[in-house]
Order: structure tokens, then sequence, then C-alpha cells
């Protein structure tokens, strides 16, 4: 593990791979967090949603058309809505044969084991809440879990844990639950809306395009809901050139399918 360790702040943006090394396996899958291990990122960002019988799953889409055998394994359960199967049903599927052949049987974990790995291997979440509005408490729970294996400790909110939502609400009763641990708002808010945001949390994720120079000055001028100075993560950067522009931007974290790509052009 850690071939090449990530930089220090100071240095260069860290990079965070999305999905795991998702240009490379399989997203949300271990397969896709190994790859990223294997390349040296510690930081990876995956998406977490619920299954009908209550367990969390690391999943992207709300169907499991996309990225699984779904369709083929249950032809008659169209949408195919992640919330519609149970954990044992999503655990037969096949989520790797849809990027390759070398990945096939790769399953759809569990948040459980996928905590397990991360642990394993030293790695660093920034955990997406998927479509919260869809799973009613999913922030507590989701919270519990992380709890359970070790992720709500100090060491961790300190730097090894982030989580984030494009709902501003869900992010909102995040942080209220557990306010030592950083939050981040996925979305471009206006730089007049960045006070209210500040209020709950901690960082700013916005799409490249919006990750402009005056764009991150903004938001690093304010301290978000732990105190500390805001940061912005922005997504998804999959190329050398993009990468360089928004590391002259300042921001703090790169989110990309490619990290290494990253990494190279962000290196100075
Ligand atoms: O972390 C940023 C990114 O994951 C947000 O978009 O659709 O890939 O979940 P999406
Ligand atoms: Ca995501």
């Amino acid at each position: 593990a850690h071939a090449a360790p990530q930089r220090k702040k100071a240095d260069a943006p860290v990079t965070v791979a999305h999905r795991g090394a998702s240009g490379y396996a399989p997203e949300n899958t271990l397969a896709a967090v190994e790859k990223a291990d294997k390349l040296g990122f510690d930081w990876v960002e995956n998406d977490v949603q619920r299954t009908k019988d209550g367990e969390l799953v690391v999943m992207h889409d709300t169907t499991l058309a996309r990225t699984t055998d779904v369709e083929k394994l249950y032809p008659d359960r169209s949408p195919w809505n992640v919330r519609d199967f149970t954990a044992k049903e999503i655990g037969r599927l096949d989520a790797g044969s849809w990027f390759s052949d070398d990945y096939k049987g790769e399953r759809v974990p569990t948040l459980e084991k996928y905590l397990k790995s991360l642990t394993e291997n030293h790695q660093r979440l920034l955990l997406e809440l998927k479509s919260p509005e869809l799973y009613p408490g999913i922030e507590l729970q989701t919270l519990k879990e992380l709890s359970e294996h070790g992720w709500l400790d100090s060491k961790h909110t300190k730097d090894k844990l982030v989580i984030q939502s494009f709902n501003a609400a869900s992010v909102k009763t995040t942080h209220d639950l557990h306010p030592a641990l950083k939050t981040g708002f996925l979305g471009n808010p206006k730089i007049s809306e960045l006070d209210s945001y500040a209020k709950f949390t901690d960082q700013i994720n916005p799409t490249y395009t919006a990750a402009t120079k005056d764009y991150v000055k903004a938001v690093h001028a304010r301290k978000g809901a732990r105190g500390e100075q805001m940061e912005v993560f922005t997504w998804t950067v999959n190329d050398g050139s993009t990468a360089r522009t928004v590391d002259k931007a300042g921001v703090d974290g790169i989110i990309s399918n490619y990290p290494d790509v990253v990494r190279e052009a962000t290196r100075g």
C-alpha cells in the first residue's frame, strides 16, 4: 500500500479517486478502491444508498441497471431501483462484467465490507450520501455504521473522513448529528450564498468549471461549520490540462476517475 504517498496540502491539492479509481476498474467496487491503493491514492470517493431490507450498499446510480447484470437476473423488475431489492438479491449481482471481463464476479459491496477493506489499506473516505431524499434516516444510519467500524473516532474525523451530498438538508442533518465530522456540499452555490452554507458544511465541492480563482478565494475566506477555513474539492477532473487549471485556482482537492493523470499534471 501507498507506493506513492499523497503530497502535503501545501504542495498541491489532494487527489481523490472518484468512485474508486473508476477509470481503471468498475466504479464503487472493492476492485476500484484496491486499484486506487495500488496507484498510491489513499483518498477515495464513493456513494452510499440503502436496500429494501435496510442494508447500506455502495452504489452510484439509484437503479442497478447500468453497473450490474440485474436485467438478466431479474428481467421483470424494471426499473431495478436499489431500494426495491434486498441485500441478498443485490449480493448476487455481477458488478464487474459491464466494465470488462477481467472484473467478472465483482460484487456490489455493503458499506460494512467496504469500510473493512478501506481500513485494511489505511485509505480515507469522501463518502457521498446519494439521493438521501429516497432514504429517510440514512444520515443517522450511516453515522451509526461508521461508528461501529471505528470511523468516527478523532483520528478519522480529523483527516480520514468527509461526508458530502448534493442535498443541503442532508448535509446539515449530518453535521448536526455529529458536529466533529467534516462535511461537504456538492454543487455550485453563488458567492453571495456561501455564508449560509458555512453554517452547516466545511467544504464546497463544485464542478470544475465553477472552481475559479475568485470562487476558491471566496470559499477560503470563510470558516466552515467546524470553525476551520472552508475547502474546495472539485470534480470530475479527468485530464491534465483541467487539473492544472484548478490547481492554479487554488483548490484543496481534485476528484478524478484517473487520479494518476491528475497527480502527474499537478506535481509542479
Ligand atoms: O464527488 C463528486 C461526484 O461524485 C459527484 O457526482 O454523480 O459522480 O456522484 P457523481
Ligand atoms: Ca459521488
